[in-house]
């Protein structure tokens, strides 16, 4: 096999969540450049439908099915859906996730619970779904959590949404323990990157500047950063690539939204 084989996912199923638009979108769009099936779940039908179509028109096999990663209903049917249609299930990508920054004396608890829930709960969920139907019916496979560097480095304003991610990334190194040899768990620790979740801080120019200015690359992430990690993480290349947090990030040591403290 050449090396370049070894990022291709031919004869493989991928389920991906939020991947209606941004950077579930585009992982999606790269597995099936890879060769795999793609199953795409997120809320908005209009969303998943133009990806799908996008994909079914470069000759590859793409199902999308509208789904609330909230509601562990609709990740069973996610899950029986991938495999009525395509028989297997190999990669899982737990993408649909996200908090808004804010102050934490004015995040309620019940705000703080829900982003813990929507960004690890939900991981967790789909995973002990997913296992071991992947096992079954792929002899294994490879799990993907999206993170972000706010799992990382603590810093004003992210108490939800850090501590979330945080658990994500540690959720994902506990499950590559329990998992392995059958199936591998990674995650990338994503960094700013355009799309519609960044929309609220990029639409301030002077905003933009300054995140800019405190990234090492100078730049902001684009969604394909970030799918050519995923690729990477979930394809034969990374067979021996388990528990890992790998940043796509632009070499960021510290937050580079800088919010205000509590006191001054
Ligand atoms: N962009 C960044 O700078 C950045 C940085 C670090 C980490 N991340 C992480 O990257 C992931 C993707 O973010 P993004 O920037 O690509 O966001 P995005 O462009 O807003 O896309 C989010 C996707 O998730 C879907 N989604 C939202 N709520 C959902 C739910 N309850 N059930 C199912 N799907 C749901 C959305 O579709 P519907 O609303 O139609 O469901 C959409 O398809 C998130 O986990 C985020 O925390 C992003």
């Amino acid at each position: 096999m050449g090396i370049l084989d070894m990022f291709r996912l031919d004869g493989k199923v991928a389920l991906v969540t939020g991947a209606g638009r941004g950077i579930g979108a585009a992982c999606a769009r790269a597995f099936a450049e890879a060769g795999a099936s793609v199953v795409i779940g997120a809320r908005t039908q209009a969303q998943i439908d133009a990806v799908a179509d996008g994909i079914r028109a470069t000759g590859a096999r793409a199902l999308a099915l509208p789904t609330d990663v909230m509601r562990e209903d609709q990740l069973e049917a996610l899950v029986k859906a991938a495999l009525d249609t395509f028989g297997r299930l190999d990669i899982v990508v737990n993408n649909a996730g996200g908090s808004p920054p804010g102050p934490a004396l004015k995040t309620s608890t019940t705000d703080f619970v829900n982003a813990f829930r929507f960004n690890v709960g939900t991981a967790f969920a789909l995973s002990r779904i997913a296992a071991p139907r992947m096992v079954e019916t792929a002899g294994g496979g490879a799990i993907l959590n999206i993170s972000s560097v706010a799992g990382n480095h603590p810093a004003p304003g992210f108490a939800a949404y850090g501590t979330a991610k945080g658990a994500l990334s540690l959720l994902t190194r506990e499950l590559a323990q329990e998992f392995a040899p059958k199936i591998r768990v990674n995650a990338i620790a994503v960094g700013s990157t355009r799309t519609e979740a960044l929309e609220f801080v990029v639409r301030n120019p002077e905003i933009e500047r300054r995140m800019i200015e405190l990234t090492p690359m100078a730049r902001l992430g684009e969604v394909e950063d970030i799918a050519a990690c995923a690729l990477y993480l979930v394809s034969p290349a990374a067979s021996y690539v388990t528990g890992d947090i790998v940043g796509v990030n632009g070499g960021l040591t510290t937050l580079n939204l800088p919010m205000p403290r509590a006191f001054g």
